[in-house]
């Protein structure tokens, strides 16, 4: 029987990168938020032996090196079950976009393989294998406003923002991830350690002010209740959060800083690159004025969506729609 399930993507909200670890990756604090565009993931689980992939995108790797792949063999070996998984990608979202695209088909691949087999793995078990394959893959086991430590693979799911409208525009230019990073190191080899870890704890901060309404202290448990999207924004803005990747990404690729400005002028609150790009939001209070300017970023030969950021519970209901 084949399952279902819906691949939602994801943006970052602020992105702060920090020192470069032991291990090879970098300590960031960014917040994830799931936005409603997304890929369609099919796995059907029959007798036999071996994984296949089957994506019409060309850019799509169909062999070992694909998320899917190396999230459904996991799986098998997490039940110690060998089967024959059939897994079709249905691509909407843009590959090396910033979106998570590759992460969140691997999730979905794991959901819809665990009602396939009929077997679930606890909650800690999904988290841990979901890491194992990607820093960016355990912010879709939790969905809607996450914020993200560590390397990004260690989540923590928050208050969730209300649904905003936002636009996003996908630039037909791939970044890779690792380059970026590299490239960030080249430029920014000069901040010691703490001066890096310093940053991060005034991006924390300036997060926990923003979600919160108010200045940073160690004492109390906030609440605050949501404004209206525009003050929302407006406080985002504020903030002066924002995404370290911009630095090195934009230099490189100057059409994207075009985008940027595009939705800046049509009338977006907030404007960011997404992850390492090349994917481009923008933050929208109404969405009248976020539909005309993805039709305006269209007439100009940039690829653009209309959507909403969508909230933890409406993420789990979309993506297992189809799959009971
Ligand atoms: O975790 P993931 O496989 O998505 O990371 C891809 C690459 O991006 C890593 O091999 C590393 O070079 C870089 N990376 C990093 N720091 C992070 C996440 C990723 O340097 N926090």
């Amino acid at each position: 029987m084949a399952i279902s399930v819906r691949s939602f993507a994801k943006i970052n909200i602020g992105l702060c990168i920090g020192p470069l670890r032991d291990d090879g990756y970098h300590e960031l604090r960014t917040l994830y938020q799931t936005i409603a565009l997304h890929d369609t993931v099919r796995v059907d689980v029959g007798r036999g032996v071996g994984i296949e992939i089957a994506c019409k995108d060309p850019r799509v790797p169909c062999d070992e090196t694909n998320t899917c792949y190396r999230m459904a063999d996991r799986v098998l070996r997490a039940f110690k079950l060998r089967n024959k998984v059939r897994i079709t990608i249905e691509k909407e979202l843009p590959v090396q976009g910033g979106l998570g695209a590759a992460s969140s088909n691997a999730v979905a691949t794991m959901l819809a393989l665990e009602k396939g087999l009929k077997h679930q793995l606890a909650p800690l078990e999904r988290l841990q294998l979901a890491a194992e394959v990607g820093s960016d893959l355990p912010l879709f086991l939790v969905g809607g406003t996450v914020l993200g430590t560590g390397r990004g693979e260690l989540v923590y799911p928050l208050e969730d923002l209300p649904g905003l409208p936002c636009v996003i525009a996908m630039p037909e230019v791939g970044v890779s991830t690792p380059s970026a990073f590299a490239e960030w190191d080249t430029r920014n080899g000069k901040l010691t350690p703490q001066e890096s870890s310093d940053r991060m704890n005034v991006f924390s901060h300036a997060i926990f002010e923003w979600l919160c309404g108010r200045k940073f202290s160690p004492t109390g448990v906030p609440s605050k209740g949501w404004d209206r999207a525009e003050a929302l924004l407006l406080d985002l803005v504020r903030t002066g959060i924002g995404n370290d990747f911009e630095s090195v990404v934009f230099p490189k690729h100057p059409a994207l800083r075009e985008v940027k400005r595009a939705l800046e002028r049509s009338g977006a609150k907030y404007v960011s690159l997404s992850g390492s790009g090349s994917a481009v939001y923008g933050l929208f209070a109404d969405k009248e004025p976020a539909a005309k300017a993805a039709k305006s970023l269209m007439d100009n030969g940039v690829m653009a969506k209309a959507t909403v950021t969508l909230p933890r519970a409406k993420y789990w209901e979309e993506a297992l729609k189809n799959s009971r």
